[in-house]
């Protein structure tokens, strides 16, 4: 009896290493706010759509503020671009060491944002 347990235990394990721990949207979201290095979330926001990220008094006494742009908005960015950026960094973004398919979860993670947003306000107006 305490035989059939333990393979039954046994088969359970190999069965369920195959399905997958995580799904494609969880999976995408992690990579998003731990791409090794620097999240994505604090210059971006949470959804991409774009957020603060410092702001001081320079030499002259003005006063600057640097915001991570929206990202969300896909359509005008090609994953080239997309990747592009990502590899070689801008100015004030550092540049990241990813592969070219977490590259890849990460454009289809933005646009699925964006896809919610406009789920949203659709609901919103009908109200
Ligand atoms: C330290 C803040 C910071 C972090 C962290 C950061 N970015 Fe950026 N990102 C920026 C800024 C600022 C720009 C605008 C270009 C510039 O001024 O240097 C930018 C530009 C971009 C652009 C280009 C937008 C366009 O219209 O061309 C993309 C795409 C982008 N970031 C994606 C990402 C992704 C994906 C991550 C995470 C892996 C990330 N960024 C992490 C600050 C950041």
């Amino acid at each position: 009896m305490r035989a059939v347990v333990f393979i039954f235990i046994f088969l359970f394990e190999i069965l369920s290493a195959k399905t997958p721990f995580i799904s494609n949207e969880e999976y995408a979201k992690m990579l998003y706010k731990n791409p090794r290095g620097i999240g994505c979330h604090k210059c971006h926001g949470e959804r991409g759509e774009g957020g603060f990220v410092a702001s001081y008094i320079n030499r002259d006494k003005k006063k600057i503020t640097l915001i991570g742009p929206q990202i969300n908005n896909l359509s005008d960015i090609s994953l080239k671009r997309f990747e592009e950026v990502l590899d070689h960094g801008t100015k004030l973004m550092p540049k990241y060491f990813l592969t070219s398919e977490e590259k890849a979860y990460l454009y289809y993670y933005l646009a699925k944002q964006k896809q919610t947003k406009k789920r949203m306000a659709n609901v919103d107006t009908k109200k």
